[in-house]
């Protein structure tokens, strides 16, 4: 087979994808030779992504949903299947990271991050199962992948990121007990953690958290997000009898 065309015949859709790392993971994941379904709220950026992926010779579809709501993860899914027939491979990548101390924390932050980083993934899951399922037994790979981006933040938890820590660990917590459930079936479910990894996903935070942030988390060179894509299209594109349960990447010089 042409490694480089390692995903052709595949449906790929990846939630998050209209910045970092969704961005970056759909761009490779078209350039292997995936039709991608790219999902996320900014449907300009969904666009634009779209009109490289296609001017590189590729296949891409935009779908425009808020996928803390399940009625659109649900949508999200169809729409992919809808269109080309089918979904070979998820990659749960929509995500919000709000940090700061427990005591006293706003906790609608709390919540806006348990609805995406737990709730979206769980809800874009359920709807996806039946397809990737019937993708594994189908060719042309007759095996199918679902990996959910959490984060350094799933494995060692931190003061100051006590909630997102919570969102992360269930990620990683859901993703083995599905490992377990299906994966005699060909179905690979894997968990990848970055770390730190330069994306717009600090910038969401309270200014006084980014300044704490610049002063006590700055590595000198982060990851790229093209470089926790490299880590995904690997995964996915194992021989069949090979599956990459988890895979952790951190900057060289993140200690912790
Ligand atoms: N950057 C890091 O250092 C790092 C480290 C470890 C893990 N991660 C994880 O990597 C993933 C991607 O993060 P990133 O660093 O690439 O940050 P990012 O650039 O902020 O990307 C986050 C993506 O999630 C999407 N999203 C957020 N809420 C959504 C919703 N309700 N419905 C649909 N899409 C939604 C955003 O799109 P819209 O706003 O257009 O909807 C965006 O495309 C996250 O799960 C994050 O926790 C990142």
């Amino acid at each position: 087979m042409d490694e480089g065309r390692a995903l052709a015949g595949t449906v790929a859709l990846v939630t998050g994808a209209s910045s970092g790392i969704g961005e970056a993971t759909a761009l490779a994941l078209g350039g292997r030779g995936a039709s991608v379904v790219a999902v996320a709220r900014r449907k300009d950026r969904l666009d634009a992504l779209v009109s490289r992926l296609r001017e590189a010779r590729g296949e891409a579809h935009a779908v425009e949903a808020d996928i803390t709501r399940e009625e659109a993860a649900r949508g999200a899914v169809q729409a992919a299947v809808d269109r080309y027939g089918r979904l070979d491979i998820l990659i749960n990548n929509a995500g919000l990271m709000l940090l700061g101390p427990i005591p006293d924390a706003d906790v609608t932050e709390w919540t806006r991050m348990i609805d995406i980083n737990v709730r979206g993934l769980m809800y874009c899951t359920n709807a996806a199962l039946p397809h990737l399922r019937r993708a594994a037994e189908d060719e042309p790979r007759r095996v199918a992948d679902l990996v959910n981006v959490s984060s350094v933040a799933g494995r060692v938890a931190r003061a100051n990121a006590g909630a997102y820590n919570a969102t992360k660990f269930a990620v990683n917590a859901f993703t083995e007990a599905l490992r377990q459930e299906v994966t005699a079936k060909f179905l690979r479910i894997s968990v990848v953690e970055p770390g730190l990894t330069e994306s717009e996903l600090r910038t969401h935070n309270r200014p006084e958290i980014q300044e704490m942030l610049a002063r006590t988390r700055n590595i000198p060179n982060p990851l790229q997000a093209a470089d926790v894509a490299d880590a995904i299209v690997y995964v996915v594109t194992r021989p069949r009898h090979v599956a990459i349960n988890e895979v952790l990447i951190r900057p060289t010089e993140q200690v912790n």
